[in-house]
């Protein structure tokens, strides 16, 4: 079989750069997306030296020319890049030296366009070059609805703790309010007039992760970027870690370091930086059951459990429904200019029954559909959304013969699947029905849920879901 041959079919359609060298750094084969991706400034590269490239490198901060001095691979590295046309490119690459009779006989680089993940932390803001990553944080205490023992106790306590540095927790189910706390957490603390910079942690691959929070010095083509991380890029501010259940276990232990020893070094930098952030984390799991399961170091996770909120799902502070209905309705009674005045009895009654499995997210989007779509002055049961009143069990809760079901909620169901089964049965629902009512656009659909476009990906990958169109 002519390998060769082969070989050129795939480097040709596939959307990954590729180069070959061999044991001195002599490029023998490169593709046309290498080109493009790398943008070289060469007829033909072929033949050429890889210093002579990329006459920026030198043999340290080459990954080829690492690899080949070394016989190490590189897997899987992230680097930032200006290409020859300016333009700022980052990529993920892997680098294996390959052998002959048990010598070095080159190397091969494959790498990719990675831009994509750069969109997981979405937001208005980041468009603005080097501050990628600028946030504004809008709440403060007083955005946060609710006179449940719960929020009181957590709204006294986000004001004694803001000022100090100790790193802070937050824990509670999806939509109960943890992106409020953390915002207002920093807004009520002297940080204020100081960066807030959110980093969603799940869904991104752990070398590019950690080439964003810690920053780069080396790249491996043309004009390697020094950029900053968000952990400095945050300094004197504060650094919002989301979902760090999926934060890589590696990674959790470069974090930790940070925590104990306020200083951070850019990859592939041996000098350390000072950086003065307080760091506030969230997961939406258990947090004993996070370290039971290997997804936190017990070490990481006691270092930043110092101070911690703990949000109940809205089923178990059924008191603050009234208040947060009320909430919503005058929020977009304004927003869609109509002069709703409240809520039949009949959906007071089912709001009260139903489990809010997305919680006080759930309860909004309910109201705002209803707003929406309702002809009267009173909101009634038709006015809900489809999907709400979908039990766990995937099916609907009847709100009709009410005096039939009116106690079914308390009957307990015999559960005979797993909790993330039925969970995931019911997010695929939800974002299957999103998709669907926003014309299976995802970036109106992950605005929708509020939720990053690379998660709403990632989700829709995981349950399964499968649109014809992907519009964007
Ligand atoms: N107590 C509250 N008062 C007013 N609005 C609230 C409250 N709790 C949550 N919300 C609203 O519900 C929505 C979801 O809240 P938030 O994004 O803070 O949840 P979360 O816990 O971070 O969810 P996830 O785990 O999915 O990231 C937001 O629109 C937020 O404004
Ligand atoms: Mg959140």
């Amino acid at each position: 079989m002519d390998y060769k041959n082969i070989l050129k079919l795939v480097s040709e359609n596939i959307y990954s750069g590729m180069f070959i060298v061999d044991k001195n750094g002599i490029v023998q084969f490169y593709n046309q997306s290498a080109n493009d991706l790398a943008g070289l400034n060469v007829e033909n590269a072929i033949g050429k030296h890889m210093l002579e490239i990329f006459p920026k490198l030198t043999e340290e901060t080459s990954t080829i020319m690492r690899a080949l001095s070394t016989g190490e691979s590189l897997k899987n590295y992230a680097q930032n890049y200006y290409n020859y046309k300016g333009k700022l490119v980052s990529i993920l690459s892997t680098t294996l030296p390959f052998y002959e009779n048990g010598e070095i006989a080159g190397a091969i680089e494959i790498f990719s366009d990675v831009d994509q993940y750069k969109n997981i932390n979405q937001n208005k803001h980041n468009k603005k070059l080097d501050s990628n990553f600028l946030e504004v944080a809008n709440y403060t205490v007083d955005d946060i609805i609710g006179s449940s023992k719960c929020i009181k106790d957590i709204k006294a306590k986000i004001l004694k703790i803001a000022n100090s540095k100790s790193p802070v927790l937050v824990y509670g189910d999806t939509g109960t309010g943890k992106e409020l706390i953390v915002q207002s957490i920093h807004n009520a603390s002297y940080r204020r007039e100081k960066p807030f910079i959110a980093q969603n942690c799940a869904a991104i691959p752990a070398t590019l992760l950690e080439s964003i929070l810690f920053g780069t010095t080396l790249g491996s083509f043309t004009g390697a970027k020094d950029s900053k991380g968000l952990i400095e890029a945050a300094d004197g501010g504060t650094l919002f870690l989301d979902e760090i259940n999926s934060m890589d276990i590696m990674l959790q232990a470069k974090l930790l370091r940070v925590l104990q020893d306020g200083q951070i070094r850019r990859i592939g930098e041996s000098k350390t930086r000072n950086v003065d952030v307080r760091i506030i984390t969230a997961l939406n799991q258990d947090p004993y059951k996070a370290i039971k399961d290997g997804k936190i170091r017990s070490d990481l996770f006691y270092r930043l459990n110092v101070i911690n909120f703990y949000i109940l799902p809205l089923k178990d502070r059924r008191e603050d429904l009234r208040e947060l209905s009320r909430y919503f309705l005058d929020e977009f009674n304004r927003e869609l200019n109509k002069n709703i005045t409240g809520f039949s009895d009949e959906v007071i009654d089912f709001f009260y029954k139903y489990d809010w499995p997305g919680n006080v997210r759930e309860l909004r989007h309910s109201i705002e559909h209803a707003v929406n779509i309702t002809e009267k002055n009173l909101i009634t049961k038709s006015d809900l959304p489809k999907y709400v009143g979908v039990n766990s069990f995937g099916e609907r809760q009847n709100l009709d013969n009410k005096s039939e079901n009116e106690t079914d909620h308390l009957t307990p169901k015999t559960i005979e699947e797993p909790l993330t089964i039925i969970m995931d049965r019911f997010e695929k629902k939800i974002i299957s029905d999103a998709l669907m009512q926003n014309d299976y656009n995802i970036s109106k659909t992950s605005r929708r849920l509020e939720i990053p476009r690379q998660t709403l990906y990632y989700k829709m990958d995981k349950l399964g879901i499968k649109v014809d169109k992907k519009l964007d």
